[in-house]
């Protein structure tokens, strides 16, 4: 039976870091960090995201603010407003909530966020600061995923992960950061046009399923023992819950569980470390 790696345990000992040193910030008489969310439309699971990401700002001293528009708004109106943003002393981070709605250019909107801001790493400047291996912001579900491995003290070194989707989000930055000199896998990277998906993901040391289909990885495509990363937030519908779904993740929880030597749980695993990792960039874009 699989040890379950405890998202929400392992977050907050990385919120209660960042509560401290936003605390020494404060104490040294200068202003907290201010983190400003765009969220643009009635997407309910964004704005349950952007609820949380509100709250545990709030939670460890960070100031935050989240300006919410009608999916009405035009592009050029979000663009003025970035550049509002991008000028403004007081606000150090700025994280537009996606999806967008389908008139404005996702692409455009990243990056008319300056680089300086850039708390999500979305930018092109800070994808390029991770693909070299330079300091910068952390992408925050890939940041999150690896530091679960490291305070549960799993090697990664010369470990073979394999990643099931490539989105700009969290397939292509894990792959990055995964590679990364002091982390040091090897990296395989699966998508939807992979012929032999089952078969590579076998292969796996650590295997992290990121692509957005419920219970898509099954036991018979993980080896004995592996490490299971599950990045999937899937609504199925459940007539017994009073709001009618509940959230499962990408992979096959109840059989994987039985072969894996670590799993995520969903919820609980990956989602609050993406936020607390959203947190620490906010304290280090106000340094
Ligand atoms: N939508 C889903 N995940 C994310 C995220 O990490 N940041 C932003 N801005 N939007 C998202």
């Amino acid at each position: 039976m699989a040890q379950l790696i405890d998202g929400k345990l392992l977050s907050a000992q990385i919120r209660s870091e960042v509560k401290a040193d936003v605390e020494k910030r404060v104490q040294l008489g200068k202003r907290a960090p201010f983190l400003t969310v765009v969220l643009i439309g009635e997407d309910p699971a964004s704005a349950s995201y952007v609820k949380a990401k509100a709250a545990a700002s709030a939670e460890v001293g960070i100031g935050s603010d989240t300006l919410r528009f009608e999916s009405s708004i035009s592009e050029s109106e979000v663009l003025a407003l970035l550049a509002r943003l991008n000028e403004d002393p007081n606000v150090d981070g700025i994280l537009v909530q996606l999806p967008l709605p389908s008139h404005i250019d996702e692409q455009k909107v990243i990056n008319a966020i300056a680089p300086t801001k850039d708390v999500d790493c979305f930018h092109p400047e800070s994808v390029g600061n991770l693909v070299i291996g330079m300091d910068g912001f952390q992408p925050a579900t890939p940041a999150g995923i690896v530091e679960m491995l490291r305070r549960s003290n799993i090697p990664t070194a010369g470990k073979h992960c394999v990643i099931i989707g490539r989105s700009n989000i969290v397939g292509k930055p894990l792959a990055n950061l995964m590679l990364k000199k002091g982390i040091d896998s090897t990296v395989t990277v699966c998508h939807s046009r992979t012929p032999n998906l089952p078969e590579i993901a076998r292969q796996a040391d650590i295997l992290v399923a990121a692509i957005g289909r419920a219970h898509f990885v099954t036991a018979d495509m993980v080896k004995e023992g592996a490490v299971v990363i599950d990045v999937g937030i899937n609504r199925i519908d459940d007539p017994t819950k009073e709001r009618g779904y509940r959230l499962v993740g990408d992979v096959d929880f109840e059989a994987v569980s039985k072969k894996a030597s670590f799993i995520t749980p969903v919820p609980g695993g990956v989602g609050p470390m993406t936020i607390a990792v959203l947190l620490q960039n906010t304290l280090k874009a106000s340094r």
